[in-house]
């Protein structure tokens, strides 16, 4: 059967990355949250202290930086490797939520991050999530999603999130988080978070995991069987 590349991207704690799992587990396609390696390498230059106005110590670290994807059976998903630590619960601390942003905004990090993004891409057969993935990584992608909710709704999502590590995380931290990195996600220079003038908008405010994942597989069965 046909394989195709599935983009998906918008605004953080939209559901980017349950809607790709899913997606890629009913068409056993490889699943890639984009967002992970962002975190991953904020991590690292929070760890080493890197200066992110010094763009020799940029390029330093990221030459120092590995990242892998490994499928843990348990969790049923795949986990991030830093240098073949296993990160996949620290990229999720608040203090690396404080950064990504400003991280993600650096082209060196980006050139970094999409040149192993478009390698994954290769073979098709794959979802990926984001901000920019169906813009600058994939623009040539089979199936765009830009997904869209309710803020108040994103807030509930994410607090519910990193309230099973700190239940004493607030809403009001929270939504600031959320509305600060989608103001930073949206105005930096390099590749903006933008909804591809080719791409479907999915609203799932209103919408349980199911009824998303039923609307959306019927929108990459029509590309499929096209
Ligand atoms: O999806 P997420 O919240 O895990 O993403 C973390 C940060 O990484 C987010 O603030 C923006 C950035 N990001 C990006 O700039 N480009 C991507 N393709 C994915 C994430």
């Amino acid at each position: 059967m046909k394989k195709i590349v599935i983009a998906i991207d918008g605004y953080s704690s939209c559901g980017k990355s349950t809607l790709a799992k899913q997606l890629a587990k009913e068409l056993d396609y490889i699943f890639v949250d984009s967002g992970a390696m962002y975190r991953a390498i904020t991590l690292f230059f929070l760890r080493n202290n890197i200066d992110i106005q010094d763009v020799k110590a940029i390029s330093a670290a990221l030459n120092n930086i590995t990242l892998t994807f490994k499928y843990n059976s348990l969790a049923g998903k795949s986990d991030i490797f830093l240098n073949e630590e296993n990160v996949a619960l620290q990229i999720r601390e608040m203090r690396v939520n404080d950064h990504v942003s400003d991280v993600a905004a650096l082209e060196a990090v980006r050139t970094f991050a999409v040149a192993q993004q478009q390698q994954m891409g290769q073979q098709k057969g794959i979802v990926m999530d984001g901000r920019d993935i169906g813009t600058t990584v994939f623009p040539d992608a089979e199936l765009k999603i830009f997904v869209t909710a309710d803020i108040d709704i994103r807030v509930q999502r994410r607090l519910l999130e990193l309230r099973e590590k700190n239940p004493s995380v607030t809403e009001a931290e929270v939504k600031q988080n959320l509305q600060w990195r989608d103001q930073i996600d949206s105005s930096r220079e390099v590749s903006p978070l933008r909804q591809a003038t080719d791409a479907i908008v999915l609203d799932n405010s209103k919408l349980t995991r199911e009824e998303q994942l039923a609307i959306v597989l019927g929108w990459a069965n029509d590309k499929i069987n096209k």
